[in-house]
């Protein structure tokens, strides 16, 4: 298969509807009620060019992620790739993107949470080279 011109750009508070229905019912992302326009918005603004898009055509996103840092580490989330246009390293330029720019910001370690069962995500976060921590555990609250 030819493969496709894409653009990858920064996302822009403005993309958040298109960006939100790629991620929307996609096996491997979990969105949540503060995935809103709002949250985004304020995500971006906090972490200044470390979070992208991938365009056809310049009007059709098909592919995006999110990453920032809290000053010591950097975190991915979101990442993903109109089951379309997979394999052709979309997905690895989104994150070499989004490292780099968090590299420039002075952070040199990444961290990205995968669903235990998202076998496909785990192989392709292992064919860039990222480490499988087994030693961790994620201790999460939402609650007061
Ligand atoms: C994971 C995902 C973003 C990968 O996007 P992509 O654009 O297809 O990835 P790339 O083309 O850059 O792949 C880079 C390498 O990763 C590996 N890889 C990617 N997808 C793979 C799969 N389904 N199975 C096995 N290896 C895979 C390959 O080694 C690939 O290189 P190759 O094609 O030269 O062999 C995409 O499958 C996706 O959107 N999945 C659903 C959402 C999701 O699970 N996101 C991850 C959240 S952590």
């Amino acid at each position: 298969m030819k493969p496709v011109a894409i653009e990858i750009r920064a996302l822009h508070p403005d993309d958040f509807a298109a960006a939100n229905a790629l991620w929307d019912f996609m096996k491997g992302i979990v969105l949540r009620e503060d995935d809103n326009p709002e949250s985004f918005s304020r995500f971006l603004a906090r972490n200044p060019d470390c979070c992208y898009a991938a365009w056809l055509s310049n009007d059709l996103l098909v592919g995006a992620i999110m990453a920032g840092h809290d000053g010591r580490r950097g975190y991915l989330y979101h990442l993903a790739v109109d089951p379309g246009y997979r394999r052709q390293g979309i997905g690895r330029k989104l994150v070499e993107k989004s490292v780099s720019a968090l590299r420039a910001q002075g952070i040199s370690k990444f961290h990205v949470f995968v669903k235990r069962r998202n076998i496909a995500a785990a192989t392709f976060w292992k064919n860039l080279g990222w480490e499988l921590r087994k030693d961790i555990q994620l201790h999460s609250c939402s609650g007061s």
